[in-house]
This record gives C-alpha cells, structure tokens and sequence, in this order.
C-alpha cells in the first residue's frame, strides 16, 4: 500500500484534498526551508490569521476602550460563544455543553470542584498509571485538599508486564473491582506517552455501571481522534487549544459538561460573574444565577487577546472539518509507521498501538542504544521531534499542515541519524 520514495509522497500530497490548508501556517525555517515539524502533539504552529485577528482586537481596544465589550468586531462580553458551535463539532457535544475558558489544569480542579463528591465510603479515584505529570499533581493535591488521602484514594491502571499500552478490558475490570468505593474515573482521552486512543465510551460505561462519575483530559484528543462526549454520556472533559487546534502558547482552554449537570442550576461550581445569566450580568445584583450551560462556569471576563487567536485558528480547523482531518491523518501516521519500519525496523521499535483505531496522529518510538544521539541529530537537521525520558521520540504528523512529503523526509534523516 505504501512506497518509500519521494515520487509515491508527491502523488499523495498532490491528491490530497487538505493539501492548501498547509500554506495558511507559519513554519520554522532550518537552511531557508521548512522544518520538518513533528511536534503538533505539543505546540501546533501558528496560523498566519493570528497576527491580523489579534491586531484587530487591539484596535478595536485602541478605538473603542471599554465599549470594546459592546461594540467591538466580535464583542468582548459575548466572545465564547463564537466558540460553542466548533467546539461542540470537534468533541462531539451540545453547543451549550462547551465553553472556551481558563487553562487546562484549572479546568480539572474546577471540574473536580464540581464532580468529585468523596464521601467516607465512596471517595476513590481511577486514573491511568504514568497520566502527564500536571494530572497527577491536579489529583494528589486536589484530594488532600479535600481531606482524602491520595495515597490510599487514588488508583492507578497499568499496561500489564512487558506491554506498553492498556487493555480496555484490564480498565474496566479495575473500574469493578473498585465498585461503590469509586466516586470518580479521570483518564485521558489519548495518552500523552504512548500515543494510546482510549475506549472512552467503554470506560465511561463501567464507570457509571459502578455509580462513579467520568471525566477525561483531552488535551492530546482534540482535534485528533473523533469524538462523541455526549452520547458516550462522559460526564466532563477539559482540554488546551495548543496542540491539534493550533491556537497558541498558552491558549485558552475548553471544557464540556454534559447538559444532564450544566443545565442543572444546582450543581455545585466555583462562580464568578461571567458565569451569570448573561441578561443579568451587568446589573450588579446580590445572588449567583447560572447562565444555561456550560458557559455558566465562566468566572472571570474572557482574555480576548489569547481568544483572537484561537478564533483565527478554529476558523481554518473548522473548514478543514474533523472528519477530512481524520482521514488524511490515520493515512499519514500509516505512512510514518511504514517508512520507520523500513529505515529502522532493527533499532527502533514503535510503542503505540498499531491499530489505527487506537491511536491518533501520535507515533512514540523506543530507540534501542543512543536514542538521545539519535534525536540531537534529527533536531540538528531541521527534524522538529520530542524526547521524552528515559528512550523516547515522540514524531506527530498534524495532518492540517503536514505532508507525506514531510513524513519520507522525516525517514530519510532518521536513516541517516541511525
Ligand atoms: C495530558 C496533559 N494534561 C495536562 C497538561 C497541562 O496543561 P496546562 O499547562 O495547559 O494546564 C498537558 C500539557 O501538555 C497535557 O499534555
């Protein structure tokens, strides 16, 4: 099915419906051309809309000050709701399920606020072994926050003895064993480190079946993998915007409530008045009245400036669609497991799933002895890739704006690097 030369990645690129969409990003140089760039997973790059979208809120900001809020291109006081319909198209969800706010990691503490209820006999919680590193903090000290000790509540699933990966089946068999002493299941959605697609839908079903609650970060899933949050009846879900969706260091974060809680005025959230009925927000009065949805667990006014810019970027996401983009990339990380195989079947040897329904954009190689050199002069030649401790490159075609130019390139400079 596939070749490995530089005439097969030509005609594929030239077929490719999505093929313009790669001119609308800025790219790193390395001697006058493009780099290489592997790294979507972690930093998408940037589109070139950003800098006239953001320059228009500055004007707007520079010729209208405060009545910016009213009477701005996109009026500050409302702009998340341009975000409803895209995002809700992107995880799968109601338009009033989602709502573009905070960063990542404050999104989970909020959403455990909200649905992590330890009570004496049911206060355990479910987790993936090795979760990126800022979950497992969220969690450790969430708890003892809360009066739970982290030690004995958190549990944690991992791949079974000389695996890599986890079986849904061992997942769910743990969500059991827990039982009615399981209050929440918090997974991510695509495994920072393996590059594992979870079976949300599955994990979701055995957490409920036993009582818990479910949410997921999907900060390596969205715009990824397809989702369907609402009707795999995932509790809650929180994400960053700077990988997939391309929308910028530090960009604003999303997160999803399923509408059986957000539609529900009583449950508890930390509020602020940009979580207010919208009609009501500028009238000062005593007594917090949840907006209808999502939305209502705004706290503070939007940072407009770092939203411009995921409005730039969810623009091209959106023409692009989800359903092309998934297409083009299970092709594309098809095509990158190929011509890793072919240039270095002996020393490297590739940790997540081959199966293209458990897995994303997201190829996570062991190098087998100086993995490190092996890297360095990727990067050294215009391979923009990650390591990750203690033996692994992380390579991400992004398949808005990579090529299967990029992914033979990328075979021949790890020929060489080998
Ligand atoms: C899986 C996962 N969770 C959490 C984070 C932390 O996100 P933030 O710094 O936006 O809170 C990251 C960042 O890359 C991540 O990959």
């Amino acid at each position: 099915m596939y070749i490995n030369s530089l005439e097969f990645a030509r005609v594929h690129d030239d077929a490719d419906p999505l093929q313009h969409f790669r001119h609308c990003f800025h790219f790193p140089q390395h001697n006058d051309r493009d780099v290489v760039y592997f790294t979507g997973n972690s930093l998408g790059l940037q589109p070139k809309s950003v800098r006239s979208m953001i320059d228009q809120t500055l004007s707007d900001w520079a010729t209208l000050g405060v009545e910016g809020h009213f009477h701005a291109q996109h009026p500050w006081w409302q702009y998340h709701t341009l975000f409803e319909e895209p995002l809700a198209r992107i995880v799968g969800a109601k338009p009033h399920e989602v709502v573009a706010m905070n960063a990542l990691t404050v999104n989970l503490h909020l959403l455990m606020m909200s649905f992590y209820h330890p009570t004496p006999t049911r206060n355990k919680v479910l987790c993936e072994a090795g979760a990126f590193p800022s979950d497992q903090y969220a969690l450790e000290t969430h708890l003892r926050l809360r009066g739970i000790n982290p030690d004995e509540a958190i549990i944690e699933v991992a791949p079974r003895t000389g695996e890599h990966t986890l079986r849904t089946d061992d997942i769910c068999a743990a969500i059991r064993e827990a039982g009615q002493e399981l209050a929440l299941v918090m997974f991510s959605g695509v495994q920072y480190y393996t590059g594992q697609v979870f079976d949300m839908k599955a994990i979701a079903y055995a957490a409920h079946q036993v009582g818990a609650v479910v949410g997921f970060d999907l900060a390596h899933a969205v715009g990824n993998v397809p989702l369907a949050l609402h009707d795999w009846n995932v509790d809650f879900a929180a994400w960053c915007s700077y990988k997939y969706l391309n929308s910028g260091p530090g960009g604003i974060a999303g997160a999803y409530i399923h509408e059986k809680h957000a539609l529900n005025r009583s449950t508890p959230r930390f509020a602020g008045w940009w979580g207010n009925e919208e009609s009501e927000r500028f009238q000062m009065k005593k007594g917090f009245r949840a907006a209808e949805g999502a939305k209502s667990w705004q706290m503070s006014n939007a940072p407009i400036l770092i939203m411009a810019a995921h409005k730039a970027a969810l623009d091209i996401f959106d023409e692009a669609g989800m359903e092309r983009l998934r297409t083009k990339s299970e092709h594309l990380t098809g095509f990158l497991e190929f011509i890793v195989k072919d240039s270095a079947k002996e020393r490297i040897e590739i940790i997540t799933p081959s199966n293209a329904a458990e897995r994303g954009a997201q190829l996570s190689m062991f190098v087998h002895g100086g993995g490190r050199a092996v890297f360095d002069s990727l990067m050294a030649n215009g391979v923009i890739v990650d390591w990750r401790e203690p033996n692994v490159i992380r390579a991400a075609p992004a398949p808005l704006y990579n090529s299967y130019e990029d992914v033979w390139r990328f075979g021949e400079h790890l020929r060489n690097a080998l």
